[in-house]
């Protein structure tokens, strides 16, 4: 059983789809092991992205993370990481596979949301990030 953090992203959250990315995790088969809503700071959301730091989305990334309430949860199941990135698509909505999150709900590159894990590294980073070990069940 692999974990990978998922987050429903401040555009997410202003468009109401916080139960429609968490039902199509759902109904691919992934279990909900931790969930919780907050805004994070812009420092907080730079300390999320440090692997970005640098990079010319950087700044904007932060300052978009930071701008309202996001949804963070853990997903448990096998290939967990590859299956939500798969649901969620390419992260360039318009490079992104017909029926996945991006492609049907993102507005552009950055505005894009959802966030998964890309690899068991970052999940393990960015799982502690959020939950300690007593606020996840399984
Ligand atoms: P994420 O980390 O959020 O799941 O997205 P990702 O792996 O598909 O993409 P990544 O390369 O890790 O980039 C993180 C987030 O930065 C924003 N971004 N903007 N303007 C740009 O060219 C650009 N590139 C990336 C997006 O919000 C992307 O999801
Ligand atoms: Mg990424």
């Amino acid at each position: 059983m692999e974990r990978t953090l998922a987050i429903v992203k401040p555009d997410g959250v202003r468009k109401g789809l916080i139960g429609e990315v968490i039902r199509r995790f759902e109904a691919e088969g992934l279990r909900v092991v931790a969930l919780k809503m907050l805004q994070m700071s812009k420092e907080e959301a730079e300390g999320f992205y440090a692997v970005h730091r640098g990079k010319s989305f950087y700044e904007g990334l932060t300052r978009f993370m930071s701008s309202g309430p996001v949804v963070v949860m853990v997903l448990e199941g096998e290939g967990a990481i590859e299956r939500v990135r798969g649901i969620m698509g390419a992260t360039d909505p318009q490079k992104a596979a017909p029926g996945t999150i991006r492609r049907l709900y993102a507005d552009n590159v950055q505005e894009n949301i959802v966030h998964g894990s890309d690899s068991p590294e970052s999940a393990a980073f960015e799982i502690p990030y959020f939950f300690s070990a007593i606020e996840i069940c399984s």
